[in-house]
C-alpha cells in the first residue's frame, strides 16, 4: 500500500505514447473501469489505460458494447482518474456519439475529456471518420484510432473474426492507418488483423500501433482487464493470456465465507469489539433492572 500512496508523478499526454515508439519502447496498455483496478494498474506502471466500451460486456453483462452510452463511460471514466495519477487515460467513445456528425463527435469527445477527465478519446474506423479526426486533433482533443475488428460493427462484421485476411482488404487497412495518421491521430489500435499485416502497418506508420489479436509486431499491446486476471469467464479470448484466475479463487473464498458464518466462526474475537468487563457489569445490571421493572 506504501508504494501505492506514495506514488505522485504527472500523467502522460499523448505526445509520451508517441515518443515511446519513437525510443523503441514498448506500449503496454489496459482497460480499467473503476478505482481499485486502476490503482492497481496504475501503481504496476501501466502508461496508457483505456476506459473501453467493453465494460458493456465485462462490467454490465451486455452482449456487445453496443448499449454503452457516454454517460456511462464518463461515470468509469471519472472513477479511473481518481484511481490512477500516471497513466494517460483514454475514454471510448460509445456507439453512435460521433458516427452523426463531426460537431456531434466534437461535443461528446470534450464532455468525456472535461467531465470524465480524460486525456484523449478513441473513435473506431479509418478513412471514413478522418474528418472527424482531424476536427477534433484541431480542437486539442488527442484522438486513437481503432481499426481491424470494430466492435461497435461487430453486427455488419459478423461477430469477432480477423479483418483484412485478402491482400486487398489488408492494402485497405495501411490506407486507413495513414488517413487516421495524416488526420493527426496519435495512436491507433490494431483488433483482430493478421500478424503480417499489422506487422507491415506499424512500419509504414510514425504513430504508434497498440494491438489486441494482431500478434508481437505492433508497438504495443493493449489486453482487457477481466480477460487477463480471470475475472470474466463467459469466454476466453484466444488472443488474451490469463495470468490469474481470479474468478475461481473469489468463487472458492466466498464459498468459505459462507460455511465460515454458517458455523459461525466468522466473525471471530479479531473482528469484534466489546465493552470492558466493569461497563459490560454495569449495562448488565441497568438491562436486570428494566427488565423487573418492566414484569412488576
Ligand atoms: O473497449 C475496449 O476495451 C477496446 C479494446 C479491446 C481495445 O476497444
Amino acid at each position: 500500500m506504501g508504494e501505492l500512496a506514495d506514488m505522485k508523478t504527472a500523467r502522460l499526454t499523448a505526445r509520451d505514447i508517441v515518443a515511446m515508439k519513437r525510443d523503441g519502447k514498448r506500449i503496454a496498455a489496459l482497460t480499467a473501469y473503476d478505482y481499485t483496478s486502476a490503482r492497481m494498474v496504475d501503481a504496476a506502471g501501466v502508461p496508457l489505460i483505456l476506459i473501453g466500451d467493453t465494460l458493456g460486456m465485462v462490467v454490465q453483462g451486455e452482449d456487445t458494447t453496443l448499449p454503452v452510452t457516454l454517460d456511462q463511460v464518463i461515470y468509469h471514466a471519472r472513477m479511473v482518474s481518481r484511481g490512477s495519477q500516471r497513466a494517460m487515460l483514454i475514454g471510448d467513445m460509445p456507439f453512435m456519439t460521433y458516427q452523426i456528425s463531426p460537431e456531434e463527435a466534437l461535443r461528446n469527445a470534450a464532455r468525456l475529456m472535461i467531465e470524465g477527465k480524460v486525456g484523449a478519446v478513441k473513435i473506431e474506423g479509418g478513412a471514413d471518420v478522418a474528418p472527424t479526426v482531424e476536427r477534433m486533433v484541431k480542437a486539442g482533443i488527442p484522438v486513437c484510432g481503432h481499426l481491424g475488428f470494430t466492435p461497435q460493427s461487430a453486427h455488419t462484421l459478423g461477430g469477432p473474426r480477423i479483418q483484412a485476411r485478402e491482400p486487398a482488404a489488408a492494402m485497405a487497412l495501411i490506407a486507413d492507418a495513414k488517413a487516421l495518421e495524416s488526420a493527426g491521430a496519435f495512436a491507433v489500435v490494431l483488433e483482430l488483423v493478421p500478424a503480417v499485416v499489422a506487422e507491415a502497418t506499424t512500419r509504414r506508420v510514425s504513430i504508434p500501433t497498440i494491438g489486441i489479436g494482431s500478434g508481437p509486431h505492433c508497438d504495443g499491446e493493449i489486453q482487457v482487464f477481466h480477460d487477463l486476471f480471470g475475472l470474466y469467464t463467459d469466454f476466453q479470448p484466444r488472443h488474451t493470456r490469463r495470468y490469474l484466475n481470479v474468478a475461481d479463487q473469489i468463487s472458492a473464498a466466498a464459498r468459505q465465507y459462507v460455511d465460515d458464518v454458517s458455523a459461525s466462526t466468522f466473525p471471530g474475537p479479531e473482528q469484534t469489539r466489546d465493552l470492558t468487563a466493569e461497563a459490560t457489569e454495569v449495562f448488565v445490571s441497568l438491562l436486570e433492572r428494566k427488565l423487573y421493572r418492566e414484569s412488576a
